[in-house]
């Protein structure tokens, strides 16, 4: 059987049967500087939500729980004819809300309806003139990392597990956990039973067969610290507690628990924050060697060393920055790259070809097959990556080679110039948030950490000069 042990935020379902609109109107004209320079209305405003349901028999439910969790209290629920289909009827949710939790919900209601439109271009609507909503500190997180579009515990009925009662109780164990996690909890520790070790186990012992020739150096680099601190065995699944805790002291990277998949956009603002998220639950024991869907393994031995890594660190980094606050399409764009640099990237080490991606180095046939000489290989063009299809069923139709992290990184940050969004953002890692650029005092505010850095590096380089190093 075909094996693929892929993740990442690239294989977001597609619900092509909703669609939202709202209508907007202000109460109070008063508008306030928030923090982040972006002027917004602190009243509530009546707001008008328009949905079309089509396919997805749970959407509306999803819909009013969101609405309850949000607190936002709706006045009026009705129905009403589509303008756009004749066949289909209009839930009509009325509420107030301000602009803040409008976006917010509108935000997240978008990672599960895919698509959104505005039913009359003249009545005021922010998503055509704002930005669309995205975490602005490290705690925002959750606030979206909870909203998984599929797997969690809902299983689909090909999966390996769907039948087995026990598997699907297990599954619903660690999409708890993830749920109830807030920043700052430390992760729960799991007792994993018999089966997930020794699961876990062939894994292990499969793939780490083939590092030494297949994987990148950093992964070989690191993979043995990952041993001696996590607790990284063929008999031992590694608590994501202690990954995390290494992470932090090597790249500043977290760990977070996650039930499922995440929208692209939700899964790269996590980046941006050095956040990864990842799933703990184990893959099916009937085939310890395919999994739909990314499981711990996957996360651990795939991602886990190359985000003890430095360089590649503030490579995800930047692509998670890239993405805060950017269109739809150039997220879809982002998510592109990331799925072609770190699920399955390539790397040219001392003349020889190395993976880096983490769905290949938790996929055997698939490291093999993308090492073989066989499979197509281009050097890394964020603009040609972007476009390239993302395959979740078989092999790639084609990987990308960079010279080194860095040489990605360049790329990509030329890449992220392309995308339009009226602000730049900086990471502050003393408030782990993110800095908005869009105005002369902000700007300023960099300056001065610069001159000082700079300062740094010159006084640093006249000691060195003195001692004639
Ligand atoms: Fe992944």
């Amino acid at each position: 059987m075909y094996s693929n042990n892929i993740g990442g935020p690239c294989r977001g379902r597609s619900f092509d049967s909703m669609y939202l609109c709202f209508e907007e109107t202000r109460q109070n004209n008063e508008v306030e500087e928030n923090k982040d320079n972006r002027n917004v209305s602190s009243e509530n405003g009546h707001a008008t939500l328009a949905l079309s349901l089509k396919n997805e028999a749970g959407g509306l439910l999803k819909t009013l729980k969101l609405f309850q969790e949000k607190q936002v209290n709706l006045f009026q629920i009705s129905s009403r004819k589509s303008k756009r289909r004749n066949s289909q009827v209009e839930i009509v949710l009325d509420f107030h809300s301000n602009h803040e939790q409008l976006n917010e919900i509108v935000h997240l209601l978008q990672n599960q309806m895919n698509i959104v439109d505005v039913d009359s271009p003249n009545k005021s609507c922010f998503l055509e003139e704002d930005v669309p909503w995205f975490p602005k500190k490290i705690s925002d997180l959750d606030k979206c990392s909870t909203h998984v579009l599929m797997y969690g515990s809902d299983l689909d009925a090909d999966h390996p597990g769907f039948k087995d009662n026990v598997y699907r109780e297990r599954r619903k164990h660690f999409a708890d956990i993830a749920m109830s996690y807030k920043h700052g909890d430390p992760i729960p520790r799991v007792q994993f039973t018999r089966e997930e070790v020794k699961t876990w186990g062939v894994v292990f012992r499969e793939l780490t067969q083939l590092y030494p020739a297949y994987a990148c150096r950093e992964h070989v680099r690191n993979l043995p610290l990952l041993s001696q601190h996590c607790g990284f065995r063929e008999d031992n699944i590694p608590q994501l507690e202690d990954v995390s805790r290494f992470l932090w002291e090597r790249t500043g990277f977290t760990i977070r628990p996650v039930a499922g998949y995440l929208s692209p956009r939700d899964f790269l603002a996590g980046l941006a924050f050095r956040v990864f998220h990842c799933t703990q639950y184990v893959r099916h024991s009937s085939d310890p060697l395919y999994t739909p869907e990314p499981d711990t393994c996957h996360e651990l031995l795939g991602h886990v060393p190359l985000l003890a890594e430095p360089s590649f660190a503030q490579f995800s980094q930047e692509m998670g920055l890239a993405s805060l606050g950017a269109s739809d399409d150039s997220v879809q764009k982002l998510a592109a790259c990331y799925f072609f640099t770190v699920e399955f990237g390539l790397c040219k080490q001392d003349g020889t070809l190395k993976a880096y991606g983490a769905g290949l180095l938790s996929s055997i046939s698939e490291l093999k097959h993308a090492l073989s000489g066989n499979a197509t290989v281009m050097p890394f063009d964020p603009r040609i990556a972007c476009r390239q299809e993302c395959i979740i069923t078989t092999f790639q139709d084609v990987y990308f080679v960079s010279d080194s992290f860095e040489d990605a990184k360049v790329k990509m940050r030329e890449f992220a110039k392309s995308i339009k969004r009226p602000f730049t953002v900086r990471y502050n890692p003393y408030t782990r948030s993110v800095d908005i650029l869009k105005d002369t005092s902000s700007i300023i505010d960099v300056v001065e950490e610069l001159k000082y850095e700079l300062d740094t590096v010159a006084d640093a380089l006249r000691r060195l000069n003195k001692q004639g190093v």
